[in-house]
């Protein structure tokens, strides 16, 4: 804010307050010369004007508001650059990262600041941080059996995982369907943990980085319809199956159902990450594909993590 607003709003804000005494103030006093409780000489229809002080608690509550509205300037910001007596803000809006994140929550701790989100998130740690540690020092395996922690994942779930994944989990092109049992990473409990903790990165360079010409991508493609057993070309698919000698199986195996290791999805499943038409199949190939996971340990800690585990294991093994 410039200084000319703020010196605008600070003048303006007290005209105000010191306008609302002085007319409070002003209708308070009885002036008319007339005594309270008696006529003052005019008639409407036979209805007279008596001379009535303001009411008594109608004063009063507005006197209240008066000094209301200064203690609250006095403590919030609201008076142009003036940043209130509490320091308060709402959050730590010029972070970017975790890091810068938590040396400003200690920095303002340190000055007294009172960031309101810091607030609520530290009570919510004391709050919930008890049950979830009760939660991290059970087994996943017993875990995925626990009604009420499966609550708990399913709700950090909607929070932190829904804009990629989709609510239900379904996912959507390019974000992993998490509910329908096909893996790129595999299945196992302690496996989801580690793909929720550290992130992946599933690499597949342009043509797989490998010596083929775009006049064989239809026919690589439609090796990989034959390959997921859907109705297919046979003499197309067998030059594909030629071209996918060349070098896919290194990655995606040479019955092409994947490699857990390095996220090449199976090939055989009908299960798509980024479209089973032989449209976006040659797309893929073409260009290759990069999805990201981002790593969730340092974002939500491990417990957390380990609550949410359990949710996503359980989607797919009810
Ligand atoms: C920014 C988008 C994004 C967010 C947010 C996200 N994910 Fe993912 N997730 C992905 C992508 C993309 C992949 C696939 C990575 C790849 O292609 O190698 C993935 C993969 C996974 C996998 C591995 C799936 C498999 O088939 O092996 C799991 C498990 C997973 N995510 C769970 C989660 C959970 C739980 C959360 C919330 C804490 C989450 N994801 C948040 C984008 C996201
Ligand atoms: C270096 C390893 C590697 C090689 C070589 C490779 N791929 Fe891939 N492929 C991957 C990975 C990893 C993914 C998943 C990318 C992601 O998670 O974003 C993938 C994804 C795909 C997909 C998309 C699958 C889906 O579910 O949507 C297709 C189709 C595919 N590869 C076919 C091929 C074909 C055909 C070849 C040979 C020309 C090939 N790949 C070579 C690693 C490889």
């Amino acid at each position: 804010m410039t200084n000319f607003w703020s010196i605008w709003i600070i003048v303006l804000s007290s005209v105000v307050i010191i306008g609302c005494i002085f007319l409070l103030r002003a209708c308070s006093k009885n002036d008319t010369g007339v005594e309270e409780g008696k006529s003052m000489g005019h008639s409407f229809d036979g209805i007279e004007e008596l001379n009535n002080p303001l009411p008594k608690w109608w004063s009063y509550m507005f006197y209240i508001t008066i000094v209301f509205s200064v203690i609250y300037l006095a403590l919030y910001p609201g008076m142009g650059s003036f940043k209130g007596l509490l320091g308060w803000t709402s959050s730590n809006q010029s972070v970017r990262t975790l890091e810068e994140s938590k040396t400003a929550v200690q920095d303002a701790l340190k000055e007294g600041r009172w960031v309101q989100y810091d607030q609520e998130v530290i009570h919510a740690d004391e709050k919930f941080g008890p049950i979830f540690k009760a939660y991290a020092d059970t087994p996943l395996e017993e875990l995925v059996n626990n009604k009420e922690a499966l609550k708990v994942g399913g709700r950090l779930f909607l929070q932190n995982c829904a804009m990629c994944h989709g609510s239900d989990a379904r996912g959507s092109k390019g974000f992993p369907n998490l509910t329908d049992g096909a893996w790129l990473y595999g299945g196992e409990l302690e496996t989801i943990k580690t793909s929720i903790m550290n992130g992946r990165h599933g690499m597949m360079p342009p043509k797989g980085g490998l010596p083929i010409e775009d006049s064989e991508l239809p026919g690589l493609a439609e090796y990989v319809v034959k390959l997921s057993g859907r109705e297919h070309d046979a003499a197309l698919a067998a030059q594909g199956q030629g071209s996918f000698m060349k070098g896919c199986f290194a990655c995606h195996g040479m019955d092409g159902t994947g490699n857990k290791f390095m996220g090449a999805p199976n090939l055989t499943d009908n299960a798509w990450l980024y479209g089973g038409s032989r449209g976006a199949i040659q797309q893929s190939i073409k260009n290759g594909r990069s999805g990201v996971m981002p790593a969730w340990k340092d974002v939500l800690g491990e417990e957390k993590v380990h609550v949410i585990s359990a949710y996503v294991y359980s989607l797919s093994n009810k």
